[in-house]
């Protein structure tokens, strides 16, 4: 009974946060850090032994989620689990009705956040989340993660979040037979790129294939960071290169060149359907974080190396760009002790070797046992440990929720426009008025 109203509340809030979401581009997103704060009366008593954590982990995004709940449940056996989950990637609409609950004062148990800006620049900001430094000292955690990663959950008042996984944005993914049939090798740059795909369309196949807006954003900053190097790309975030300067123009050039050889019903794809397209032998390549590795060895069935191949994305060898998915404790939950207990499970090494294998991602810990990851990830945590390490935009490393959105609208202009001045203009008015650049 309590988890069909649970239901039917989160179903009413799913469709308010909806009609907020498709009125998004038309008015100015509020920014997060200015929102206001919350109601000021006390979360109702907790009459049930329960615990919701909210994800966009719906669907095939779900068995890495499910093996670690199935933990939990060994280790808690009396708590019933809500696994509330809104469907779509990278969080797109998952964050629309977060952002509801969280003004609404109903906060989930625990929810997804990606360390970073998104967690700091947007939550921490507004004074939503508990500091989680003590559960770090009772736990033993506070050498368990790499250090850059820490500083992306923390600030000079506390630790924000815990950290479950490492995942890799700046992969290029193919089906090493189907490049064979059509007699093409993965490229390394941009420029082999584009002697490559005249070849592969004339076969009748997509060279890349795309999905909904935010895979554009996806793709945006792998073109971005080939285009503009690992340095600029830190200096666009620290505010000392403009989005506008030649250098980011550029950027913008690079990736309308790479548009024209997308598919066209690129926004009515998820990024599932993108990835199908390389697995059915429809496109040769798709640019995607290693989530799609999780999809396709463990939904696909797909052997890494003989069944499906990978490289960093063309311009970036050497370079990882990362993000690393979280779960935070929001102020007033009602089931405060067993989010904590789920957080617990969340920041094991036990919990970490559980969920990543499953997920493409590799473990947050610096312990973790490699012996449980296939070769795809093996590589990537051997990549992690020598790579130039860049944050992701499109996953919440480098800016905040204000500006996440604002760029949303600059990407449909360009995709409808593909005018890359007015773009870099825009995303450095965005950059501004987001505290990014003066
Ligand atoms: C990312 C998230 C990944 C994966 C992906 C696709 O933002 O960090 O874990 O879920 O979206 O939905």
């Amino acid at each position: 009974m309590k988890k069909t109203l649970a239901k039917v509340v989160i179903t009413v809030v799913a469709l308010f946060a909806m009609l907020a979401l498709f009125g998004c581009s038309s008015e100015e997103p509020k920014q997060e850090a200015e929102m206001a704060p919350e109601a000021t009366e006390a979360a109702a008593p907790a009459a049930d032994n329960q615990l919701e954590i909210f994800s966009w982990w719906a669907g095939d995004e779900g068995p890495a989620l499910d093996a670690l709940i199935a933990l939990y449940k060994q280790q808690n056996p009396t708590v019933e689990v809500i696994n509330a989950t809104v469907t779509g990637g990278s969080g797109v609409n998952a964050k629309a009705v977060l952002k509801t609950r969280m003004l609404g004062g109903e906060p989930p148990d625990s929810f997804q956040v990606h360390a970073g800006q998104e967690l700091i620049g947007t939550w921490v900001a507004a004074d939503r989340m508990e500091d989680l430094t003590p559960l770090f000292q009772e736990e033993g955690w506070m050498g368990a993660f790499p250090e850059g990663l820490v500083k992306l959950i923390g600030t000079d008042t506390g630790i924000w979040s815990v950290p479950v996984n490492i995942h890799r944005s700046n992969v290029v993914w193919y089906i090493p037979a189907n490049l064979e049939k059509l007699g093409v090798a993965a490229p390394t740059t941009w420029d082999e790129f584009f002697a490559i795909a005249p070849k592969i369309k004339e076969a009748g196949v997509t060279p890349l294939a795309l999905a909904t807006n935010w895979t554009a954003n996806h793709l945006w900053e792998s073109v971005a960071l080939a285009s503009l190097g690992a340095d600029n790309w830190d200096a666009l975030w620290n505010g000392e290169l403009a989005f506008d300067s030649p250098e980011g123009v550029a950027a913008w050039e690079l990736f309308g060149k790479v548009l024209e050889f997308t598919n066209a019903d690129a926004s009515s794809l998820s990024w599932q359907q993108a990835t199908d397209m390389v697995v059915d032998g429809r496109a040769a390549f798709n640019i995607m974080g290693d989530w799609a590795a999780g999809y396709m060895s463990t939904t696909k069935g797909l052997a890494p190396g003989a069944g499906f191949g990978w490289a960093a994305s063309p311009g970036t060898t050497g370079e990882f760009m990362f993000l690393a998915d979280s779960f935070g404790l929001p102020k007033n939950t009602v089931h405060r002790d067993n989010a904590l207990a789920w957080l617990k499970v969340l920041g094991s090494k036990e919990g970490s070797d559980a969920f990543n294998p499953l997920k493409g991602s590799i473990s947050a810990r610096t312990d973790s046992d490699l012996s449980k990851y296939n070769d795809y990830a093996k590589s990537a945590s051997a990549d992690f440990g020598t790579d130039r390490i860049v944050g992701s935009l499109a996953h919440g490393v480098t800016a905040n929720e204000g500006f996440m959105n604002d760029f949303a609208s600059v990407m449909e202009m360009f995709l409808a426009g593909k005018d890359a001045q007015a773009a870099a203009q825009a995303s450095q008015q965005i950059a501004v008025k987001n505290g990014i650049s003066k």
